[in-house]
């Protein structure tokens, strides 16, 4: 069995940018495309989070315009640029959705030879994400109910600490917890992140951890312990999970080749034009997601 994990997609509404230089939506096409081309193909999708920029109904339409030509089926939680309750309206036809009063988008998939969890760890309003005493029940209820069949955790905020500042600033409090309730139940073969934008690997829990590159930008590396978030255009992967029960779980990157569309790259900018085009880009979105927020 094969898992494709895709992650941080930041889907905006239909015609629009996410940043001057970067059409998230064009990226999101050409990813379905090569997923759809992957031979063999993968049997089901999972998408740890930040599915679209700014939470907005018209960019769950869109996200859900471009999803539908998937032909593996596709499995959705939120990141912290989501809004769960405008996420659980907009994907409410589909089975495995909870309904948009539930208090989180947890869930548990059951149809395939692994066990697929997925774990809601945000909070509105903030970048960071949390493991709260009511989802760590949960996830241990829900772990506890099979505990002989190998299973997979899926959710946006990695659990543990990565050593690079501006990560470990917007993490996971309940990281810790989390571990603890993961340890005990030795059937978690992996769990598979996003939020940082960058391939990671870790021992957690009993068990291994990761972070998977976006399909949109990558965030720079950064292990000096100072400075903050720089888009970087690194390439762009699947994450593909390759589930065999003699083997266990095995991840591989596959790399996204370009789209048609033309991408700038910032490294062809000099240092002072990048900043100067980031620090408008942010000014630029601070405007539009107050008045989007507000309307
Ligand atoms: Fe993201
Ligand atoms: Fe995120």
């Amino acid at each position: 069995m094969i898992i494709a994990q895709i992650t941080d997609l930041h889907v905006v509404a239909k015609g629009r940018l996410f940043h001057p230089m970067i059409s998230t939506n064009t990226q999101l096409v050409d990813t379905v495309t090569h997923i759809n081309s992957l031979d063999p193909r993968p049997d089901v999708v999972i998408v740890s989070g930040d599915l679209t920029e700014h939470g907005l109904t018209e960019e769950y339409d869109f996200l859900r315009e471009i999803l539908k030509d998937l032909i593996p089926p596709v499995f959705l939680i939120p990141g912290n640029h989501d809004r769960r309750e405008a996420l659980m309206t907009a994907f409410a036809g589909e089975g495995y959705m909870p309904q948009p009063d539930a208090p989180f988008v947890n869930y548990a998939i059951e149809r395939f030879p692994l066990r697929l969890v997925g774990l809601d760890t945000t909070v509105l309003g903030h970048d960071y994400g949390l493991m709260c005493e009511q989802r760590l029940r949960w996830l241990d209820d829900t772990l506890s109910a099979r505990r002989d069949f190998p299973t997979l955790i899926f959710m946006h905020h990695p659990p543990f600490r990565t050593g690079v500042q501006w990560m470990d600033a917007s993490g996971l409090y309940g990281g810790r917890m989390m571990e603890e309730v993961v340890r005990r139940h030795r059937q978690v073969v992996h769990v598979a992140c996003g939020h940082l934008h960058r391939p990671i690997h870790v021992a957690w829990g009993g068990t291994i951890a990761s972070v998977s590159p976006s399909t949109c930008h990558q965030v720079a590396l950064n292990l000096t312990g100072r400075g903050g978030f720089e888009i970087t255009m690194e390439p762009r992967a699947v994450a593909l999970h390759v589930w065999d029960e003699s083997y266990g779980l095995i991840s591989h990157l596959s790399y996204i080749p370009a789209g048609y569309e033309e991408i700038p790259i910032l490294s062809t900018l000099t240092s002072e034009d990048r900043a100067q085009l980031l620090s408008q880009n942010r000014r630029d979105y601070q405007e539009i997601c107050q008045t989007e927020y507000n309307r």
